[in-house]
């Protein structure tokens, strides 16, 4: 005969169990309820035309650590610093691996590149070498020529339409001047003039953005064979491969022994070290153009975009921009050339960039992440191999944190320590931790070169009789003013 335990010991396993319970939802972050979701799809039906905001608007009602399903892919939302923290500094080994997504496996060989390689030794390596020489302050200090060339060749152009009085399409001239930069800089040339080479990139870039079936259905990613997505995004890696194949051999065939150490191209320095790193890491030619691939796809959209919004910014807000421009004219003086070491005395200037990365962080949703063990964060239990998307727009227009998170308020960050360096997780347009942007001195110099230079040398006024820009955002791999932002230039008189 079974015996049963007395009345008073159920009793008390009961409250026991009450006040685990109790406990565990108190201390659980995701104590609400996961938003309501759908057989299949999951929660995809919840992302909008604009995820970033939809994600955002979730978090305001779920909380700033959200489990979703997109698809069948578990994917965990971090929407608040405090979160951001959690993941990118006290957990960072758990979350520092990327997913390897279709657009990877097609274009980077499955995260042969520096941006999705997974964290390892060869990881490492590469980075070590982007931060201490490719992408270094002394390296981005000796590319200051080609930024000093491409800056001419652009106000020329604005020079010309003044003169013709006529509108210009900042958008299509900071484009140019962005991928311009990054061509000369990774690969000795720019592709004005190479229409193929371009479209490619462009194409590249787009494919890159797409949401493909088999990222968020694994076992259905046969149907991104059927819908010609594979396919389509094939054709331009081996094309875009096929280009840089020619360029590496190019830059082989031309001995460039004899070239100035601060005059060598990235494609120069990564031959060099594909001699040196052998020894080390595997680093073969796949290495070499999938990290040239890295640098147009964050490097380049990732610039134009910062110019794009700090430029319609100040065209909405005439009060800062005569500020600021003040400020940019009183620093520089009458000069028939800009210096960038002179963008570090201007206080205001660099305000107005702090509150466009703050408002307009290029990356909304950063980069994705994944994580590589179970873990507990803030007494939450994350599995492994669960997508982590830290909405970096939502931590930078948190209420909780920032006054009037939506206004244009440079002024915030006068005497304020607060940077974007990846120390302040309210503030993290570049990310943060150990796979934090590399490139961020990189990006930073062009964005002041190029935007001291536009509010030098002219000034800016809206265009056919409009009040306002339209400041309407479009998704992509960064995220852009939906229609090209055009303005009417004046050139300055002194
Ligand atoms: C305004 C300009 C830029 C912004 C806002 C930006 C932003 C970002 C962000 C948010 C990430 C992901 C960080 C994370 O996961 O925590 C990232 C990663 C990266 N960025 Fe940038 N970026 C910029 C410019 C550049 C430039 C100019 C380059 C190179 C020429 C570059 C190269 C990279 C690379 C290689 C990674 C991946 C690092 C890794 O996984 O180890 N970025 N960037």
């Amino acid at each position: 005969m079974v015996s049963m335990p007395p009345r008073n010991s159920v009793q008390q396993s009961l409250i026991i169990l009450f006040c685990s319970l109790v406990q565990s939802v108190l201390s659980n972050p995701l104590k609400y309820h996961p938003p309501p979701k759908l057989p299949l799809i999951g929660h995809l039906h919840h992302l909008g035309a604009l995820p970033h905001q939809s994600l955002r608007d979730l978090s305001l009602k779920y909380g700033p650590l959200m489990l979703l399903h997109l698809g069948y892919t578990p994917t965990l939302v971090v929407s608040s610093a405090k979160m951001g923290r959690e993941i990118m500094k006290t957990h960072d080994v758990v979350f520092s691996n990327r997913p390897i997504t279709t657009a990877v496996k097609e274009f980077l060989y499955s995260g042969k590149d520096v941006a999705f390689a997974p964290l390892g030794e060869y990881w490492r390596q590469m980075r070590r070498v982007c931060v201490n020489d490719l992408l270094s302050v002394k390296r981005v200090q000796s590319f200051e020529f080609v930024r000093d060339e491409e800056i001419a060749n652009m106000t020329n152009k604005i020079n010309q339409a003044c003169l013709r009085k006529i509108d210009v399409n900042l958008t299509d001239l900071i484009v140019v001047i962005a991928s311009n930069i990054i061509s000369r800089v990774a690969l000795g040339r720019t592709l004005e003039g190479k229409s193929e080479s371009a479209k490619l990139l462009k194409e590249m870039a787009e494919q890159f953005g797409v949401f493909s079936v088999g990222d968020m259905f694994p076992s259905l990613g046969w149907i991104d064979e059927l819908t010609g997505l594979k396919k389509r995004m094939r054709r331009t890696s081996i094309a875009m491969h096929r280009f840089l194949d020619e360029v590496v051999q190019e830059h082989l065939m031309s001995k460039k022994e004899g070239v100035q150490a601060d005059r060598k191209d990235l494609v120069d320095l990564l031959l060099e070290f594909e001699k040196d790193y052998t020894q080390r890491v595997e680093f073969t030619r796949e290495n070499l153009t999938v990290i040239i691939m890295d640098m147009f796809v964050a490097g380049t959209d990732t610039t134009y975009t910062t110019l794009e919004w700090a430029m319609a910014e100040l065209a909405n807000h005439p009060v800062a921009m005569k500020k600021v421009q003040e400020e940019v004219r009183l620093v520089i003086g009458k000069t028939t050339k800009v210096n960038e070491s002179d963008t570090s005395k201007m206080n205001y200037f660099n305000c107005v960039i702090k509150e466009t990365l703050r408002m307009h962080p290029p990356l909304v949703l950063s980069l994705p992440r994944v994580s590589t063990s179970s873990t507990n964060i803030e007494g939450y239990q994350i599995s492994d191999k669960t997508r982590v998307i830290i909405n970096l727009w939502a931590i930078c227009r948190d209420p909780a944190v920032w006054d009037k998170p939506n206004e244009f308020i440079p002024e915030r960050f006068m005497n304020s320590p607060t940077d974007f360096t990846g120390k302040h997780f309210e503030f993290i347009p570049f990310g943060a931790g150990r796979r934090g942007c590399p490139g961020l001195t990189f990006g930073v110099t062009s964005v002041e070169a190029i935007l001291a230079n536009l509010l030098y040398w002219f000034d800016w006024e809206l265009t056919g009789g409009a009040i306002k820009i339209d400041m309407t955002e479009a998704f992509g791999i960064s995220v852009n003013l939906k229609q090209p932002l055009l303005l009417a230039p004046k050139a300055h008189v002194f």
